[in-house]
């Protein structure tokens, strides 16, 4: 009974743990043309575009004919 419990505990330990942890992690990804005047508002566009959740705020480096966004959700 007692391990059971513990192994419940964990197990929500872990989720939380993980949840938390993807909610940091920053997205990446690249996309053609560049930043432009404002690279942040650039970013958060894209990733609206491509159907992904909105960024809150995003770092834009350019990158030849495209350009790497990485952004926090
Ligand atoms: C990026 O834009 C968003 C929305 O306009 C804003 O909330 C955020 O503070 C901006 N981040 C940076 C680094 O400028």
């Amino acid at each position: 009974m007692k391990s059971v419990t513990l192994l419940l505990v964990s197990c929500i330990l872990v989720s939380f743990i993980m949840g938390h942890v993807k909610e940091v992690e920053a997205q990446k990804d690249i996309f053609l043309g560049g930043c432009g005047k404002d690279g942040n508002k650039t970013c958060i566009n894209d990733f609206v575009k491509k159907g992904a959740n909105k960024p809150s705020s995003c770092e834009c480096d350019d990158f030849g004919d495209e350009h790497l966004c990485r952004c926090v959700m």
